[in-house]
C-alpha cells in the first residue's frame, strides 16, 4: 500500500474497532470520537441494555476509559475528545470540561463546536497550550473564524468540515473542504483540515487529491478501501457529486473571528443530535 500524505484517523468510539483497523491497515494515525459514537460504544450499550443509566460523572469516567485505551493505538494525529455541550453551554463550562479531558491522555485534541461559545473556549484553550479540533464546521466562513480565533496557537489546531451531512441536504460537501484548503493557502498554516463525516471511498480518495492534512473515516469505509486493495486516485480521478456546488468566497483571514458569519443550521442540528444521544445514556437528563 502507498501510504497517503493525508493522515488517516478512525472515526469511532470502540477501542476494539480501532485495534482491528490498525491490523487491517498496518497503522492508524489518530482517532476522532464524539458523544454519539461514545453512546454507541458496546460497553456503554450493554450498561444501558442492563437497565443501568449513567450519572454525568460516570459518563465522563467511561469516556476517559475509552480514550485511554485508544490513545496508545493512535499515531501522531492524536485522539479527539468532544466536550458535552448544548445550545446553552457557556465557553467557560466547555473549557473546564476540555481542560479535564486534555489531562486524560498525552495525545488529546479537544473538540469544541463551531459556535461563538465553542470558539471562545477554543481561544482560552490554545492560550493554555491545549490542542483543539473545532467540529461541526459546514462553511468556509466558519473555518475562517476558526483560523482567526486560534491564531497564535503553539500547536496546530484542527478544523473538521463535515462532508456527508452537507451531501445529505443536497449540497456538494467536498466543495467546502476544497474551498477551505484553497483559503488556507493565504494563511500561516496553523490550522489543519481534518475532513469528517466521510461516507464513501470517493470522499476518501478526493481528500487525498485535495491533500487535506487529515481525514477521519468510519471503519466500514476503511474496510472497503482495504478490500479493494487500497486504491489511490490517479491523474484521471474526477470527483462526481450530484449536490449543488458551493462557491468559493474571498475572505480576509486577518479579520476578527467575530466578524465572520458562523451560523449554520447543520451546526445547530448537530449539537441537538449529540445532546439527544448522550442524554439517552444518562440517568437524569438535564
Ligand atoms: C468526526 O469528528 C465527526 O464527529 C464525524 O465524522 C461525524 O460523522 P457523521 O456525520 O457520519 O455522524
Amino acid at each position: 500500500m502507498t501510504r497517503p500524505k493525508t493522515k488517516i484517523l478512525v472515526d469511532g468510539g470502540d477501542p476494539q474497532e480501532t485495534r482491528w483497523v490498525k491490523e487491517l491497515l498496518g497503522f492508524v494515525d489518530g482517532q476522532t470520537t464524539n458523544p454519539s459514537l461514545i453512546a454507541k460504544n458496546p460497553h456503554i450499550r450493554d450498561l444501558i441494555a442492563s437497565g443501568h443509566k449513567l450519572s454525568k460523572r460516570e459518563e465522563m469516567d467511561e469516556y476517559k476509559k475509552i480514550v485511554q485505551t485508544i490513545s496508545p493505538l493512535a499515531g501522531d494525529a492524536g485522539v479527539s475528545i468532544e466536550v458535552f455541550s448544548d445550545e446553552r453551554t457557556l465557553a467557560t463550562e466547555m473549557f473546564d470540561q476540555g481542560r479535564e479531558m486534555f489531562s486524560w491522555i498525552p495525545n488529546a485534541y479537544i473538540k469544541y463546536p463551531c459556535t461563538a461559545e465553542g470558539l471562545r473556549a477554543a481561544q482560552m484553550s490554545v492560550k493554555q497550550g491545549m490542542r483543539v479540533n473545532i467540529t461541526l464546521c459546514f462553511s468556509q466562513q466558519q473555518a475562517a473564524a476558526v483560523y482567526a480565533a486560534t491564531k497564535g496557537t503553539k500547536q496546530p489546531a484542527y478544523v473538521s468540515p463535515f462532508v456527508g451531512r452537507l451531501d445529505d441536504i443536497g449540497q456538494n460537501g467536498m466543495d467546502v473542504v476544497r474551498n477551505i484548503k484553497q483559503m488556507f493557502l493565504n494563511g500561516d498554516g496553523h490550522v489543519l483540515v481534518l475532513a469528517a463525516s466521510i461516507r464513501s471511498l470517493e470522499h476518501l480518495l478526493y481528500c487525498f487529491v485535495l491533500e487535506t492534512e487529515l481525514v477521519t473515516v468510519p471503519a466500514k469505509v476503511l474496510e472497503l478501501w482495504a478490500n479493494t486493495n487500497f486504491p489511490m486516485p490517479d491523474k484521471q480521478f474526477q470527483y462526481k457529486s450530484s449536490g449543488n456546488p458551493i462557491p468559493y468566497e474571498e475572505l480576509d483571514l486577518e479579520r476578527p473571528w467575530e466578524t465572520f458569519d458562523i451560523q449554520h443550521e447543520l451546526t445547530r442540528k448537530g449539537i441537538e443530535k449529540f445532546v439527544a444521544d448522550y442524554r439517552a445514556t444518562l440517568s437524569r437528563p438535564a
